[in-house]
């Protein structure tokens, strides 16, 4: 049974899981109205995989005995002024999302609550890796800055990115964008 305490902090994950999504989803709209194919492609992967953290929450909070609460969640940033100020939101998001997730494993353990901090290590670890990726993307588009030719290579570079994350999740499909 989980605790009130825990119950209530795996909520709040829930809203912070369901408006990351919601966030990668209107940056992957912008950046497929400013014709970037690739980026948009990414960054709608982003967003599903968000939404699959919020559902193994949700899942979890109910199978231990609470109540998982979909909210009314904060209307995302709809415009950006270039993909660089779209990456550095991606990226400061994601070190937003891992304090959070530090928080709660925090709790869980002022509770004493061990299967729910165990249950918790994936998403640890999951942190490290969106934050390494966003990090390793604000790098190359900072190495770009204005730079056309550049651009156009970043942007089906980071289609194969989106390709080779999903074969890694999903190893028994074929990536469509390798087709
Ligand atoms: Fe599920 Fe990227 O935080």
């Amino acid at each position: 049974m989980l605790s009130k305490k825990v119950e209530h902090t795996l909520n709040e994950q829930v809203r912070i899981e369901a408006e990351s999504s919601q966030i990668y989803l209107a940056m992957a709209s912008w950046a497929e109205n400013k014709g970037l194919a690739g980026v948009s492609e990414f960054l709608y992967d982003q967003s599903d995989e968000e939404r699959t953290h919020m559902l193994k929450l949700i899942k979890f909070i109910n199978e231990r005995g609470g109540h998982a609460i979909v909210t009314e969640l904060n209307s995302p940033k709809t415009e950006y002024t270039s993909l660089k100020e779209l990456f550095e939101a991606l990226y400061n998001h994601e070190l937003f999302v891992s304090e959070r997730i530090n928080n709660l494993v925090g709790v869980t353990l002022d509770e004493k609550d061990y299967s729910t901090h165990n249950f918790l290590q994936w998403y640890v670890s999951e942190q490290l890796e969106e934050e390494n990726l966003a990090k390793t993307i604000l790098d190359k588009i900072n190495l770009i800055g204005d730079d056309k030719g550049g651009l156009y290579l970043f942007d089906n570079d980071i289609k194969q990115m989106t390709a080779v994350s999903a074969a890694a999740s999903n190893p028994g499909a074929t990536p469509t964008s390798l087709i």
